[in-house]
This record gives C-alpha cells, structure tokens and sequence, in this order.
C-alpha cells in the first residue's frame, strides 16, 4: 500500500487528529455562511479543473449532496458514478475500475456494501479514498455528528452522555468511537440477539481509559435513555438488509424513541438521527419536536465533506499544519 492517507473510519485516527476534522467543519461551515465565501474561494479553488469520483453503489441523499458541494466549493467538478452508470460489477472488476478511476481523478469518495471493497479500493487507488459508507463505517456522518453537538451542547464544556437506542449498525460503529474520543461518555442500547461489534467495544475500552470516558451496552433502553443529553437512533433496517425488515421489526419492538422513554432524558436532551427516518424508530412527537436537532445534523453533513476534502485530499492527509 502506498502512504497514501484515506479516510475509512474514525477509529484509524488519533484522538487529535479526529478533534482537528471536527474543528476544520466547524470552520467551513464559519467560511460558508460569511461573506468572506468569495474571498476564501478565490484564494482556496485548489482543486480547480480537478475532478472528484463519487462511486455509490446504494442510494444516498445527504452524502451525494454534500460532497458534490464540497467538491464544487474547492473548485473541483464531482463526478457521480451510480452502479448503473459504470461497468463495476458487471463487466469490469474492483481492482480494474480502482486503478482506472483514481488514475483521473484526485479523490475517490465511495459508498459500497462491505467493508472489504472499502480496503480493496484503499489497496489499490493512487488517491485518497473516502469511506461514504460502508455496512461497518460511515465517518462523514461522525464528522457532522460531532459539530452538531460540539454547536448545542459543547462537549468541551460539559459532560455528556449520549444514548444510542437502535441497531448495533455502521453508524453507531464510527459514532461511538467519536464520542468517546471527544470525552463523551456512551450508553448503546439494543434488542437481545443484537450486539455491538466486539471491535467497537474493545476499541471503545481502550479510547475510554486514556479519556476518562464510559462505554456501555444493555439490552435495556430506559437504562441508556436515563439522564442522556442526547438520544439518537438510526433505521432498524440498513441498505441491503431488506430482505430482513419482518424478522428485524419483530425483533426491534418496543425500541421506538418516543415520548415515553424521553421521559428518562436529561430535561434538556437533544434528537438525533442521521436520516432517513422511518416512524418504527422514533415517534413524530419526538423527531419534530424542539429538542430535535436533524435537520440541523443533516446540513452539518456539507461542512463534514468540506474537512475531509481539505484534510485528505489538499493536505495529504497531514493534520500537523491544521493545528
Ligand atoms: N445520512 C446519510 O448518509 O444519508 P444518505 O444515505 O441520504 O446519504
Ligand atoms: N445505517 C443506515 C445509514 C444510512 C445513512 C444504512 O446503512 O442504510
């Protein structure tokens, strides 16, 4: 492997490292909304008449937008390559369409099914390589997670709990990871039958001992919504599990986030949910209630993009200057 640096998830970066993403979100977003925009684009269009490769082979909203906006606000021209646009999987192979794709363009954001093809295209791509989801990580929506919360909540300032209710799934994966780096403490709730990968945990533990932080896992969900600033959850039912949904909805009964279990939160608890939402996981009353803070989440999704542009691809992936 060449010392390429790629971003496949927030446990391959140091504790500072990962603070410095979130910091350089927090900044875009600070450059965006001002109008100092124009300015800073004409001094940073450093990927003008460059190009991003966008390879999803699953839907997406949020991530397709704000990476094209992030590639578009640097200067460079995204480029959205589908599954049906492109000959991966049918008539060419990853480790072809890899070494074709990256040797056009100066990023590969990639969203795919397994975690594998996540290495492979890291193996093999001359550029850098942004995990856009995976079924083991999504570290953009880390990235955002954490701004949207560093915004209401600072978790510089305070001590906070958050409390996952929901599958033990990909973005609970690089979520808890993050929290417990930026000094949060964790409580993952779940089904019985369903539990948090044991890399996490382990991970989690070893994170928790230098950061004086705490990991926890139930199968009880009033045990982690107790005393949380922040509930959040995520679908029941991920991309590729839909064959899944009866037995998975069966099992997740009595997970929905909904008034009744935010009783047991912090009076000033926060919602979050990475989107898209369906109603099993949590209640109306809840999701467009004021402690809601989604949409708010989902717009941090942009600056998100922006820092992994600007960290990986116009800094190498070297954070010593971004300090
Ligand atoms: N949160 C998220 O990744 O949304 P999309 O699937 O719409 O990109
Ligand atoms: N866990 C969900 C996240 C979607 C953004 C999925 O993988 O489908």
């Amino acid at each position: 492997m060449s010392g390429i640096r790629h971003l496949v998830s927030i446990k391959d970066l140091t504790d500072k490292e990962f603070s410095i993403l979130v910091d350089r979100a927090e900044y875009f977003k600070s450059i965006f909304k001002s109008n100092e925009t124009n300015e800073f684009q004409k001094n940073h269009l450093k990927l003008l008449g460059r190009t991003i490769a966008l390879i999803f082979s699953k839907r997406s909203t949020r991530t397709r937008i704000s990476t094209e906006g992030a590639a578009t606000f640097f200067g460079a021209q995204p480029m959205f390559l589908g599954k049906d646009d492109i000959q991966l999987g049918v008539n060419e192979s990853f480790y072809d369409t890899t070494k074709v794709v990256s040797s056009m363009v100066s990023c590969i954001f990639a969203r795919v099914n397994h975690h594998d093809e996540i290495l492979q295209l890291c193996e093999h791509s001359s550029v850098p390589i942004i995990n856009s989801l995976c079924d083991m990580f999504h570290p953009l929506q880390a990235i955002c997670d954490m701004l949207t919360i560093k915004e209401h909540l600072d978790y510089s300032k305070n001590k906070l709990k958050v409390a996952w209710i929901g599958d033990a799934n990909n973005v609970i994966n690089d979520m808890a990871i993050a929290c417990l780096k930026l000094g949060m403490d964790v409580a993952v709730a779940t089904p019985p039958g369903i539990e948090l990968d044991q890399g996490i945990v382990n991970a989690g533990k070893e994170i928790s001992e230098r950061n004086n932080t705490k990991l926890t896992t139930t199968h009880n969900s009033v045990e982690a919504a107790k005393g949380a600033h922040i509930l959040v959850t995520d679908t029941f039912i991920s991309m590729g599990e839909e064959y899944a949904k009866v037995a998975k909805l069966k099992q997740f009964k009595g997970f929905q986030i909904d008034a009744e279990l935010a009783k047991h939160a912090d009076p000033n608890y926060k919602f979050m949910h990475c989107l898209p939402r369906h109603n099993e996981e949590v209640s109306d009353e809840i999701f467009y209630s004021k402690h809601s803070i989604v949409f708010e989440e989902a717009e941090n999704r942009l600056y998100a993009a922006m820092a992994a542009i600007d960290v990986f691809v116009n800094n190498h992936g070297n954070f010593d200057d971004l300090k």
